[in-house]
């Protein structure tokens, strides 16, 4: 369905920008209401305050002037005892000269002291780039500027905000210093409203090896704040946080999340003060003296994207729809790809590369990639690491044997790099020690896996870092950068100066990934840190997949895979088949366990596949094709995930946009303590079709003697492509479920085949 967009004459009339306008009443305030993909947001500038929004959510449909002034008086509360004198109305920005008791959304202060408590002044609106007078504007997706300023403190702010087509609501400030001595930033956080029926809190934590772990909590006065010091997103990034009707899940409950889209220090936290008021918010974390802003200087936070929706793949899918509507989003043809991480780690050798080469090409592998140890003195981790020069003692003949190899075999050729770091002993932190982050000539930070960080924002730093990673791009065929970041930013400060240089390498990094893209279109850069440890939409506007996780286990990666698709959709996720044994946990797993769990995302392979049997070969070629089949339905249909309980089934599926085709996958990810299991139910089909429903073949272990009814009359209509099941049996009343065996998954092919 298409947005609705509230028509102009409920309003007043139409200007040249197609915006409903009425004339201003004299000294009234502004009040806008943007609405776009069943999502409303009602924007108002009391008397020139900062503007507050009094409603996101659920659409309103065309208010007109008189309904937008209804709104916002219903959102004036009474005045308690005991509280300041006018109604509390806490801003985007919020503050105390507008009664609000909990944390500042601006704070800051002069050398004096002073500074600290501002007061914001709207004196500006433009809507999509038009100045704005009118005192009501309904209009749909639209970009809102609001220009601001403490002119006493010498303060000024601007803060968009922005409805997308998708219903996404994003929201930044950037604060200018218009005073004449120095303004030492502290916090410019930018907050969402929600109401007070949103009791439950739902954010991730995670480590090394298990990121995006959910974690539920009540919404109770007081702040949860989720602080990242890390210098990098983190592996137990707050990643979404959400708030919700209690109980909400995939497909039920009214939530509103919000996410930080930025890899650097960063907080998000949720907020309800004593009158009940909730907030959630988000914006860059600053270390002590950080950021101190000259007369003139300016600094741009963050988007803090907003995302309301009935039950939690509403609000996924707001976000994954917004990244498939970017010009430089991937297409569909997502290249099965093979990384020899976890086949030769450090030990390479172009003879056994090229064997794994042609093995990878044989199954329909398209893309190679080689990963960390291939530059400088880089035997092992110790060493070499910031020397972006191919070693010659490993590689005499430099890449190009290899790499034509590839090539030749119509694969593209990936290369890994981890530009923001340095091993002390390496040539580059020999000759330059002043590049490495420290925080004093004299005490580096501690090591962490023997590795420091370069400090990409000394001008020389960088020019080094992208001329050797250019050299190598114009030497070689390379269409992929995986682009790696192992250590988190301790003490990460300028060597000679002591001060935290977090931001500054946080957007020297991005000017780096910004720069290598300019000058080589069609370079793909893959995010991996540590694993997943950054996954986020401030790198993922440059960049075009993550690696999830180091832990390829099928079973962790059934709850990474789960919840890192809660932010991006699965074209950006790199999912790939390791070995029958997890290098990270041990655990040994059937390859259709391995296969069937890596088919939900950006498919590789992981594996030493000369240690692979025929047998294994053959079945891998057979994923291989099965996902160059279905890519085009997992990378632009509609990502669902069943609501089951505690059910150690977990069921989710990807529907295509007009609900003709789907692939669902039901997976075993532990035992139950019942005999049976609650029927299945598939989410986001239409209950007015009919479909044909196909488990695809599997040597899935099941532990029933007889199985499901409809799976045996599926099985037989196998050559019509199923059995034939109403969309309301499926979505609504269920099937049986089959008796699986732990991590054991079932793939079900579903095809429409008429509307009843
Ligand atoms: C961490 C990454 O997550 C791995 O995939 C691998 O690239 C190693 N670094 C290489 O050092």
């Amino acid at each position: 369905m298409s947005p609705r967009r509230p028509s102009a004459d409920t309003v007043g009339t139409a200007d040249a920008a197609g915006i409903a306008v009425t004339a201003p009443a004299p000294g009234a305030s502004q009040r806008l209401h943007l609405s776009a993909s069943g999502v409303s947001a009602v924007l108002d500038v009391t008397d020139g305050r900062c503007p507050a929004l009094v409603h996101w959510g659920a659409e309103l449909g065309a208010l007109g002037a008189a309904g937008l002034d209804a709104l916002v008086a219903a959102s004036i509360e009474p005045v308690p005892h005991n509280a300041v004198d006018v109604p509390l109305r806490v801003g985007i920005i919020p503050q105390q000269s507008d009664g609000w008791i909990g944390r500042q959304g601006l704070t800051g202060s002069r050398p004096d002291g002073t500074g600290w408590s501002p007061r914001l002044v709207t004196h500006e609106i433009t809507l999509d780039g038009h100045p704005l007078t009118a005192a009501h504007t309904e209009t749909g997706a639209a970009l809102v500027r609001f220009d601001l300023a403490d002119a006493e403190l010498g303060l000024a702010v601007v803060l968009e905000v922005e409805l997308l087509p998708t219903g996404l609501l994003r929201q930044r400030a950037s604060l200018t210093n218009t005073a004449t001595t120095a303004y030492t930033l502290e916090e410019l956080t930018v907050t969402v409203p929600v109401p007070g029926d949103a009791e439950e809190l739902l954010d991730f934590a995670g480590r090394w090896g298990k990121e995006r772990t959910p974690q539920r909590r009540q919404f109770t006065v007081g702040t949860h704040l989720r602080e990242n010091r890390r210098g990098r997103t983190g592996p137990d990034a707050a990643h979404l946080l959400h708030a919700g009707r209690p109980g909400f899940g995939f497909r039920r409950g009214e939530v509103w999340a919000v996410h930080t889209a930025f890899s650097g220090n960063h907080r998000h936290v949720a907020e309800q003060i004593s009158t009940g008021t909730r907030v959630l918010g988000g914006g860059e974390l600053l270390l002590p003296g950080e950021l101190v802003l000259d007369p003139g200087e300016e600094y741009v936070g963050p988007w803090l994207h907003g995302s309301y929706g009935d039950g939690l793949d509403a609000v996924a899918s707001r976000f994954h729809r917004h990244l498939r509507s970017r010009a430089h989003h991937v297409d569909t043809a997502r290249p099965v790809t093979l990384n020899v991480w976890e086949a030769v780690y450090f030990d390479h050798d172009l003879a056994r590369l090229t064997e794994l080469a042609d093995r990878a090409a044989a199954l329909g592998v398209e893309r190679f990639v080689l990963d960390d140890g291939w530059f400088g003195s880089r035997r092992d981790d110790t060493s070499g690491l910031g020397d972006w020069v191919v070693s010659a003692d490993v590689w005499p003949d430099g890449l190009g044997p290899l790499v034509d190899h590839v090539t030749g075999h119509g694969m593209e050729f990936g290369l890994w790099f981890e530009p923001e770091m340095v091993n002390e002993d390496s040539d580059v932190a020999r000759a330059h020690p002043e590049w490495i982050m420290a925080p004093s000539p004299d005490r580096m930070p501690l090591p962490s896996r023997h590795q420091q960080v370069l400090n990409l924002s000394i001008p020389e730093a960088f020019a080094h870092v992208l001329g050797q990673m250019s050299a190598l791009l114009e030497e070689y065929e390379i269409g992929y950068l995986k682009w790696d970041h192992n250590r988190d930013l301790l003490e990460a400060a300028t060597r000679g100066t002591g001060r935290a240089a977090v931001h500054a390498q946080t957007l020297a990094a991005y000017a780096l990934m910004d720069a290598l893209k300019a000058a080589h279109p069609g370079l793909e850069i893959e995010s991996c840190s540590s694993g997943g440890a950054r996954v986020d939409l401030g790198v993922l506007e440059r960049t075009d997949r993550v690696w999830v996780s180091d832990c390829i286990d099928p079973l962790e990666r059934q709850q990474m895979n789960r919840w890192t698709a809660q932010l991006i959709p699965l074209e950006l996720m790199g999912s790939h088949i390791a070995s029958g044994a997890s290098h990270a946990t041990g655990r040994l797993h059937t390859l259709d366990f391995r296969a069937a769990t890596a088919l939900f995302g950006h498919l590789g392979i992981e594996w030493d596949l000369t240690q692979a049997s025929e047998e294994e070969l053959a079945s891998l070629q057979r994923w291989i094709e099965l996902y160059r089949a279905r890519r085009e339905l997992l990378f632009t249909g509609d990502l669902v995930r069943a609501d089951r309980g505690d059910s150690p089934l977990w069921l989710h599926g990807v529907v295509s946009p007009q609900r003709e085709r789907a692939l669902f996958t039901l997976a075993a990810v532990g035992r139950s303590d019942r005999s049976q299991h609650d029927r299945l139910r598939f989410p986001g089909l239409d209950p007015e079709a009919t479909y044909r429903i196909l488990p695809l073949p599997s040597r899935a272990r099941t532990s029933s003697l007889v199985p499901p009814r409809w799976m045996q009359l599926a099985e037989q209509a196998a050559a019509d492509g199923g059995a034939l099941v109403p969309g309301t049996v499926l979505t609504r009343s269920g099937l049986a479920a089959p008796l699986l065996d732990p991590e054991q998954a079932l793939l079900f092919d579903i095809t429409r085949v008429g509307i009843s």
